[in-house]
Formats: structure tokens, sequence, C-alpha cells
């Protein structure tokens, strides 16, 4: 490749900077080559996986280890081989399950379908999951179950000691989720309780040295432990060699100002001057994605870069056109995927592998969407932030897949070196931490801040937790669960903001319309938005709009659902997505079932809408705000923290500007944007948490 710089000679341009073009040169490639393999059956496919070679190690490590740890890269068939092997060796017999958790439900349901399949088992029998709010699993015949890790938690709450699992694999424990990181601080509890429970913890990269210590016992309980003959406490660890292929590393020469410019010309000159094989582009979110794929259209039209198909994959994506990612690239084009880390890990891009087809070139923005909360004003965004090396590598490791790749880093090899960090933040340092302590606060866990953390949470989140838990009559002075609320607002596995307004309903004798509510916020979105139908979507919005806002609007789509028949068309008709309506009716009833079990009546308010903002009040009132008077641009400041937000132009109440609201979540782009909006009475929220207001601001709900 004359372009590249080579050691030891000059280094050459990529692209003329005037066209806006980014200089590359390139260093030592990443890992050693194996090879690839032809059409085979499953069982041969099966054994040609890395992991296959150490399915004697695996089983032996976990025979005699209470801990076992296994490192392997992506696609070396650690999540779908080892329960595999578990079962096999005898781990699921005698009524015992094997559970593998996943952070993401998505991954969940994929791998759980496809070991069904390698098995030729039906999924949901032998081979089942667990998301929540969906249960594909048998009692009687379940022997292999994947479920998030959310999930496994919440089974804590019935069986503290997960007494029906012989081994428990936490999986991508890499990505260290909030909620991988709790689990891994009970399961070594619970281990203690139950010597004959099996961990496997598996991880993409080294993060395996921090996880081994954390699982290694004091030399006291050592000493203690080897006088009974359980399985060694100490972690063993395991490293599976990947199968990964050559990936040739590029750097920029110069720190480019633009990187998404820069990813676009990466891409065109790919495209312009290296073999067939197809491009996987990591930046950010869905604005730059769609920025992006814009852009290459456009060229992709002009001539010259026909042969292009581009495509976006980010986690909002609709179905259809995800499945567009996953199919095979006909002859004489090129695929360019343009996506969100969500394509880092966990996910499988090289469908069809025995072709040689797949993903060959890399384009790494260096960034990535990160979620941050800060305790101080109580918000949590998401951040464009730089990525950790560890993020780096897996990114260039998705090159390397079905042939030696090439990996086009948009910064340079001195900020690789010096500046980028070593890993990332766990989700715990940067999370809201509600939840989280009411789950452990549920499970018995009464000293937070003295849990045994693998990383512990900053003292100012667990505060604001604990603060935001008792204003909801969650957690009484000495910081316990409250009983009956605390007890059943840990039950219902929503936002404790949102469970607390479920019980709220009862007292206002609206739960059925606060159930429906509840089911449709927790979809991503009931809208179908795509580019060049906003206009659309807006003038549809109106026909349901709410001048109350966006809840009861809810309420107007649901109700059309039903009258409608639950029919696609309709939902078509009104650029509402059929999948999540049906999706939020399965919800709903899962919640009308909890919430009887927890003796709330069910209950329709029969159109008394006022009642059901009064319940939303009870539940959300510290996300109250208030319209800055004199205000032209519809700035709002939060009551607690007087911080400036606005409402979402997605909401109904946009331009609206009623004088005091609630919001349900706040995104951050250019500005704070309440999403989901809700005009309410200021008394209500004196009404709602006394105290609460009291504490806060000393008269912050003056008229
Ligand atoms: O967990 P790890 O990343 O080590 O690998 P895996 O998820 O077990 O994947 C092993 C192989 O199974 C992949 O390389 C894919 O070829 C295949 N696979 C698949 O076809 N569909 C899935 N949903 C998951 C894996
Ligand atoms: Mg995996």
């Amino acid at each position: 490749m004359s372009q590249f710089w080579k050691p030891g000679t000059e280094r050459p341009r990529l692209i003329d900077d005037e066209e806006g073009g980014v200089l590359f040169y390139s260093t030592s490639p990443l890992s050693s080559s194996s090879s690839g393999y032809g059409f085979a059956s499953v069982e041969k496919q099966r054994q040609r996986l890395p992991v296959y070679k150490y399915r004697t190690a695996i089983l032996y490590l976990v025979e005699t280890h209470a801990t076992a740890i296994i490192v392997g890269e992506t696609g070396s068939g650690k999540t779908t081989q080892i329960p595999q092997f578990l079962k096999e060796a005898g781990w699921a017999e005698g009524g015992r399950i094997i559970a593998c958790t996943q952070p993401r439900r998505l991954a969940v349901q994929s791998v759980a379908s496809r070991v069904a399949e390698e098995m030729g088992v039906k999924l949901g029998e032998e081979v089942g999951y667990t998301i929540r709010f969906e249960d594909v699993t048998n009692t009687d015949l379940t022997k292999i179950k994947f479920l998030t890790d959310g999930v496994l938690l919440r089974e804590m709450m019935d069986d503290p000691l997960l007494s029906k699992y012989s081994v428990i694999m936490v999986d991508e424990a890499h990505e260290r989720s909030l909620s991988t990181d709790i689990l891994l601080g009970l399961l070594k509890k619970i281990q203690r309780r139950r010597p004959e429970l099996r961990l496997i913890i598996s991880s993409a990269t080294i993060e395996a040295k921090k996880i081994s210590s954390f699982f290694s016992p004091s030399k006291r309980r050592q000493a203690l432990l080897t006088e009974d003959h359980g399985p060694n406490a100490e972690p063993a660890i395991l490293s599976v060699e990947g199968r990964g292929f050559n990936v040739e590393i590029f750097y920029v020469e110069d720190p480019v100002p633009d990187y998404l410019q820069a990813a676009v010309s990466t891409v065109l000159s790919i495209h312009d001057q290296e073999a067939m094989g197809d491009i996987l582009v990591f930046l950010t979110g869905q604005d730059d994605i769609d920025a992006a794929v814009q852009l290459l259209s456009e060229e992709s039209r002009n001539g010259q870069n026909q042969g292009l198909i581009i495509l976006p994959l980010y986690s909002g994506l609709p179905r259809a056109e995800q499945d567009l990612v996953f199919s095979p690239t006909p002859r004489g084009k090129r695929k360019v995927v343009v996506s969100t880390n969500i394509a880092e890990t966990s996910l499988t891009l090289e469908v069809i592998r025995w072709q040689k087809k797949g993903i060959v070139y890399v384009v790494d923005s260096g960034f990535s969407k990160q979620r941050f909360y800060n305790p101080i004003t109580d918000i949590e965004s998401l951040i464009v932030a730089p990525i950790s090396k560890a993020s780096a590598r897996q990114r260039a490791g998705r090159a390397g897949r079905v042939r030696p790749g090439k990996c086009y880093r948009l910064y340079t090899e001195e900020y690789f070196l010096k500046e980028m960090s070593a890993e990332g933040i766990p989700e715990i340092q940067r999370s809201n931490l509600v939840s989280s302590v009411i789950q452990l606060k549920a499970l018995g866990i009464d000293n937070i801040l003295g849990f045994d953390w693998l990383a512990s949470p900053s003292s100012e989140a667990m505060i604001r937790a604990l603060e935001v838990l008792y204003s909801l009559g969650v957690l009484d002075s000495d910081a316990k669960l409250t009983s009956p609320d605390g007890f059943q607002v840990a039950e219902i596995p929503l936002d404790p903001m949102i469970s607390k307004t479920i019980l709220a309903s009862n007292q206002y004798g609206c739960s059925e319309e606060v159930i429906t509510i509840a089911a449709l916020l927790s979809m991503q979105s009931i809208w179908i938005s795509a580019r060049g139908t906003e206009k659309e979507l807006d003038e549809v919005k109106l026909r349901f709009a709410a001048a109350e806002g966006d809840h009861v609007t809810f309420l107007n789509v649901y109700k059309g659902f039903i009258q409608s028949n639950k029919s696609s068309k309709w939902c078509h008709k009104n650029f509402i997505n059929y999948n999540a309506m049906k999706k939020a009716l399965e919800v709903r009833e899962q919640l009308r079932r909890i919430a009887q079990r927890l003796g709330i009546v069910l209950k329709s308010c029969e159109g008394d809408i006022q009642v059901v903002r009064k319940a939303i009040a009870a539940g959300f009132f510290a996300n109250a705000c208030r319209l800055e008077p004199y205000s032209y641009n519809g700035m709002y400041k939060t009551v607690r923290t007087s911080q400036e937000v606005y409402v979402h132009p997605s909401s109904v109440l946009f331009r609206v500007n009623p004088k005091w609201v609630i919001y349900n979540s706040l995104v951050s782009t250019d500005r704070q944007y309440m999403r989901n909006v809700i005009s309410i009475d200021p008394s209500w929220l004196r009404e709602a948490a006394p105290h609460f207001y009291q504490h806060q601001q000393p008269n912050p709900i003056a008229h």
C-alpha cells in the first residue's frame, strides 16, 4: 500500500488535504493469524471455534475451582459454547440449571436462539431466556438459561442464594455494566454460603486480574477453606487464544479537526484504493451516524463511488433496517456499516465467514457516547467521550474476523499511547444509583457504602440516591426499606419513581391508566420516526395530543389502538410502532398481575385525568420544573437544583410551556431537554412530599 507510511520511508499523503483528507501511517499488526473455514455442519462449526480446543481445560477448571475467569476475544465461542460444554458434562442434571448472563437484552435473545439452533431444540424448552417482561423458559425443561444480569439480580429477591443454578456464567464482564458489578459483589457473598456453586466470569479483555483478586479469598479464609475438600477458592484464569487474523493499524498523522468528515473521507479512500471487503465505521450516536450516512450516500450517488451499500446501526433502529446490516453483501458491492459502539462486542457481524465475506476494514473515530451522571445537578447525560485503549482494541479486532484486515484510527499514535486511558470507567461510577440502592436494600444489604464493591461508587451519588428514596417514602430515616411501600416499590421491576406512581394510583383510583402509562413509557419509543417524515409525524401526533401533556397523549394512543382492534394498519397510518404497542400490551398485562399481587385495586378513573396527574406528581415530584418568569425561549428551572431545562421538541407541550411541569427523563444535546412532560399544579408537590420540598429549598413553590 504505497499511500501509507511504512517504517523507513517518507510518510506519503493519503488524500489531498484540500479534499479534507486524512493522513495515516501504519504500525505492527494486532495478533497472529489463523485460517478460515469452508461451509460446514453445525458440529464442525462448533469444533472450529477457538474455545473448542479448551473444552477439557474449561471443564476441569470449573470442576476444581469455585471461580473460573475465561478471557477470549469476541467470536471465540465463549457465550455459545461454554454453556453447552457444561450441560454435556452433566452440570444441568438433577434439576439444576446453567445460567449465562448478558448486559444487553438483544444479546440474550440472539445467543439463546443460536444455542437452541445448535442443539437442535425448540427455544424456550431445553434452552431458554429471560429478559425483563419476557420469560421464554420452561420450569421443567430448561437446562441452559440466558438472562440479563439485571434479571438475575431480581431473581435473588425470591431466591437469595440462586439455589437452582449449578453454574452461573457472568458474560461480557469487561463491559462493567452497572448490574454486572452489583451481581459480582453479591455472587461473591453467595459463594461463601454455597461452596458447590461454580462461577464463570468471561471477558473479552484483560480486566481478568482485577476480577481475580476480587474473588480471591483472604489469607485467613484461605486457611479455613483448605481444611475442607471443596473446590479451590482461588480463581483460575484461562486465556483462549483467538482465531483473529492480522489487523494492520493505521493512525492519522495529525489530529483531525472533525472526526465525522474524516470518517467519511477515509471510507471513500478505502473504497477507492483497497480490495473488496466491508467497512465498519465507529461513530457515537444516531445524529452523527445519520449525518455520515447522508454524506456517504450523496458521494456514492455522484458516480465514482458506486457499489457502496451504506447502512446505519444503532440500538433504536427499526428491526428491518437492522436485518439489512446482517444480511450478506451482494457480489461486487461493498457494505459500509456506520455504527455506535453497539458493534464493538457481543454482536456478530460476520454472518458468512466461510465465504470470507464480512468486515475487513474498521474506521475508529475514537469516541463513543457514554452515560455520565452528575450527582450535584442530579442530571444524567449522554456525553460524547474518548474511548479507552481496551475499546480501541476491540474495535480494531472487528476487522480481523474473516481475513486479515485494516483498522484506521482517526487519532494519532501518540494520543493512543500517551493519553488514552487503559480501561473505561465502570458504569457504577457514572450512573444514577437509585435503582441499585433499592435493590441492594431489598436484598438485605443495609450498609451499602461498606458493600464489597469491585469499584466503589461515589459517595455523592450514593447520598443522592438515598435522599431520593427517602423522599419517596421508600426508605426510613435509618435508611431501611419502609413497609409496605419500600418493599412494594422494590418488587416492581421499574424505576422507583414510576413504581411509586403505580402505588399512588391505588389511592387516586386510576391504576389502570397509570399502568398503561408505565407500560408505554418503558418502550424506547412508540412513534416511528424516519428521516424525512418528521413533519407528518408531528401532524399525526396532534391527533392524539392532550393539553395536559405526553402521559395523557399516551393514554389517547392506547385507547385508539384498542379501538382499532389492535390493528397494525391503524398503527402504520398513525406513525405508531406496532411492535412496540404489542410489546407494551404484554408489559401492561404483567404489571397488572404484579399490581394485583401487591394488593393494588385495578380501577379506571373514567376520564378524570386530574387524578392521573396527581399520581404522577406523587412519584415524580423530584422532577418538577417551573417556567422562568418572563422567559421568551421556554426556559424552565428544576425546582430541586435550579438547572436550566427545556421541553423536548418531540413533546406535545413543546412551545405550549405550561407554568409548572414534571418530566419523565432528561436528554442532553445542545441543552437539557425534558422528555415526556406533564403539566401539574404546584400545590400537589407539597402534598406529595412535604418534607422534601421543605428541606431542599426554603420556599420553592411560591406562586
Ligand atoms: O462469546 P464469544 O464472543 O466468544 O463468541 P460467541 O458469541 O459464542 O460466538 C461464536 C460464533 O458463533 C460466532 O463467531 C458466530 O459465528 C456464531 N454466532 C452466530 O452465528 N449467531 C449468534 N447470535 C452468536 C454467535
Ligand atoms: Mg460473547
